[in-house]
C-alpha cells in the first residue's frame, strides 16, 4: 500500500521556543517511520517580517541541526530549505489567483502580525497562508502536524485545494491538520492567555531551546501561577495548567499522573521540578545540535539531498497544475 504523506515546516525566525519543540518538531519524529515525510525550513515565510541577512543564514543552518538533533532522520525524510525548491513560490503564485483578498485579510495571524508590525504590513505577510497552502499541496500531503495556531491556515489550504480541483479537475489531495491534544497550545509563562511565541518582547515569557540550565530554571521560577496552592489542571488555573502541560510533554506522563506526583507540593517546588525536567530533556538535544553545527559542509550536503528529493515530488505536482490550467508546455 502507498504510504501516506506528511508535511510540516518551521520558520528560521527568532529563537525557537519549547512550544515549537513540543507543539511541532518533537511530534514529527514518531511519524517518520510510518509516513513519507517532508520537513522544511520555511525561510520564504520568515522574510514576511524583516530579517537580518546574516542571522537568517545562521538560523537556517541551526534549525537544520536542531531537526536532526531532535531525532529527524535525514535519510528517512526529505529535510530541506524551502527556498531551495522554487516550486513553492511558483505554486504560491498560481494559488494567489484563486484566493480572495477578503479571505486572506480575515486570517487571525495576519491581523495580529499587522498590528505587531504596523510599519511593515507587506503583501508577503498577507500571502503567508497561501504560501503555506502551496507548501502542503505540492507534495500531495495527507497530514500536517502543527500546533493549534496553524489550524485556520490549513483550512484555507483545504479550501484552495477543493477550489482548484473543482475548477480544473482532480489535482490536489485534501490535507488534514494533525494537532495533538495537550501540547498544541503552550502558553506564555508570563501571561497564560497568550501563546508562547518566539517574538514575545518579555524575555521571561518564553523558554528558548538555546537557553542554558540556569536561565531555564530562572524563567520557570518566575512563571506566573494562580491563586490557591494546589497543583491541578483547571480552567480557573491557567498558569498552573500550562506548567502541568509543559511538565507532562517533557516527562512523557499524563496530567492525572502529574497531579498525583505533585499532590503535596507547593508552587515553588513544583516550578523548580518543571524547570529541571525541561532542562534535563533539552541538554542532550542542545549538545547534539552543537556537535552537528561543527560540520557545516555535512549539513549543507544533507540539505541538498533533501532538496533534490523534494524537487522531484514538487515538480510532478506543478507540471500537472500548469497542464490543467492550460499553460503552453510545448508540442
Ligand atoms: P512557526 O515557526 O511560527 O511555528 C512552528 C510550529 O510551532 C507551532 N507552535 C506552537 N505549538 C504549541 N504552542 C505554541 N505556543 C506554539 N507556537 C508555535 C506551530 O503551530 C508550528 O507547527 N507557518 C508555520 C510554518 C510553516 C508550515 C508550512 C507549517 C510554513 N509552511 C506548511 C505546516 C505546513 C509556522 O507557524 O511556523
Amino acid at each position: 500500500m502507498e504510504r501516506k504523506i506528511i508535511y510540516s515546516a518551521v520558520q528560521p525566525s527568532g529563537n525557537l521556543t519549547i512550544a515549537n519543540y513540543v507543539g511541532a518538531i518533537r511530534n514529527w519524529v514518531a511519524l517518520q517511520s510510518d509516513y513519507d515525510c517532508f520537513f522544511a525550513i520555511a525561510d520564504l515565510h520568515a522574510v514576511t517580517v524583516r530579517q537580518e541577512p546574516a542571522e537568517l543564514r545562521r538560523r537556517t543552518l541551526e534549525l537544520a541541526a536542531l531537526y536532526i538533533a531532535c531525532g529527524i532522520d535525514p535519510e528517512k525524510c526529505a529535510l530541506y530549505v524551502q527556498s531551495h525548491v522554487s516550486a513553492h513560490a511558483e505554486l504560491c503564485w498560481i494559488l494567489n489567483t484563486l484566493t480572495y483578498v477578503g479571505e486572506a485579510s480575515r486570517m487571525t495571524q495576519f491581523k495580529d502580525k499587522s498590528l505587531k508590525h504596523a510599519e511593515n504590513v507587506n503583501m508577503g505577510l498577507m500571502d503567508y497562508p497561501v504560501l503555506m497552502a502551496a507548501d502542503v499541496l505540492l507534495y500531495q500531503t495527507d497530514l500536517v502536524p502543527v500546533g493549534a495556531d496553524q489550524k485556520q491556515h490549513l483550512e484555507l489550504a483545504r479550501d484552495l485545494a477543493l477550489r482548484f480541483n473543482n475548477r480544473y479537475g482532480e489535482t490536489f489531495r485534501i490535507p488534514e491538520p494533525y494537532i495533538l491534544k495537550g501540547s498544541a497550545r503552550i502558553a506564555s509563562l508570563q501571561d497564560p492567555a497568550k501563546k508562547m511565541s518566539k517574538s514575545d518582547e518579555n524575555p521571561n515569557a518564553s523558554v528558548f531551546l538555546s537557553d542554558d540550565r540556569d536561565t531555564i530554571l530562572r524563567k520557570f521560577k518566575r512563571a506566573v501561577t494562580d491563586s490557591g496552592n494546589t497543583v491541578v489542571c483547571a480552567e480557573d488555573k491557567p498558569g498552573v495548567s500550562n506548567l502541568l502541560q509543559i511538565y507532562c510533554s517533557f516527562k512523557g506522563c499524563t496530567v492525572p499522573e502529574a497531579e498525583r506526583a505533585f499532590e503535596h507540593t507547593g508552587y515553588g517546588d513544583f516550578k523548580l521540578a518543571v524547570g529541571e525536567t525541561v532542562a534535563d530533556a533539552l541538554a542532550p538535544v542542545q549538545a547534539e545540535q552543537q556537535r552537528l553545527l561543527a560540520d557545516k559542509s555535512y549539513l549543507s550536503q544533507l540539505l541538498k539531498q533533501g532538496a533534490d528529493r523534494a524537487f522531484y515530488a514538487a515538480r510532478k505536482t506543478l507540471s500537472k497544475v500548469y497542464r490543467k490550467m492550460g499553460f503552453y508546455r510545448g508540442e
